[in-house]
């Protein structure tokens, strides 16, 4: 597991975009695994002014959100405004989990799995919506979520299976949730603490988010 500390938030932001840069560089159909939150926003603002110059085409790019509510289309909404309206990305490539739970899954599957899995992190350790509790060989379902809602997810065998995992985590109200997954038991009850069992996982943090570290 790397932990990258960044000087600033921005300076966090410019190391995950070079590292999807780099994926899709080396790969330009990457399949790539998505997360929502507040976090991704400065992230995906970065990929545009990239595509923008140039730098990077979505033309084959599939990406997998990780999460949607089952009741609204939030986080597509999310996507469209953030992202995907001001990218080359084909709409059929950007897929969403949906009540076909196990189509979402076999669909990972037939692109090959997801090449670079982006994830933020939620204040009591969630990752994509993965609350505390998830089985680590969960794979897409329908989830409560810990503010009661329902949501499809993908699992945490799911987001294991990805070859390359970046977290994202800014701010002193995840500080908490980056120390007990890094520093804590690697439990179900800690989402993320798994991911320190992947080998090619890493968290990128601002210095407020490792202030506890
Ligand atoms: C949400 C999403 C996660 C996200 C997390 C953190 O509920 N399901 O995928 O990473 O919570 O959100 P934020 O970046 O707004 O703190």
């Amino acid at each position: 597991m790397k932990v990258i500390i960044a000087k600033s938030r921005k300076e966090a932001v410019k190391r995950a975009a070079s590292i999807f840069l780099g994926a899709v560089k080396r790969k330009p159909h990457a399949v790539l695994g998505l997360a929502t939150g507040s976090t991704m926003i400065p992230l995906y603002r970065k990929l545009v002014q990239l595509y923008k110059k140039g730098e990077i085409d979505f033309s084959k790019i599939k990406t997998f959100n990780l999460d949607e509510y089952t009741r609204s289309k939030i986080f597509h909404k999310y996507m469209n405004k953030h992202l995907f309206s001001k990218v080359n990305i084909k709409k059929q490539n950007a897929h969403f989990p949906s009540s076909n739970t196990k189509d979402y899954e076999n669909e990972i599957k037939k692109a090959g799995g997801i090449d670079l899995c982006i994830l933020g992190i939620g204040k009591n350790g969630h990752i994509a919506f993965n609350e505390p509790g998830s089985s680590f060989q969960s794979i897409t379902r329908k989830v409560i979520t810990a503010d009661s809602r329902h949501a499809y997810s993908i699992g945490i065998k799911t987001i294991m299976s990805s070859k390359k995992i970046i977290l994202l985590a800014f701010g002193k109200e995840k500080a908490n949730a980056v120390f007990k997954s890094l520093r804590g038991d690697v439990t179900e009850d800690v989402p993320a603490s798994v991911l320190r069992k992947h080998k090619d996982a890493a968290f990128i943090l601002d210095k407020a988010a490792a202030s506890k570290l």
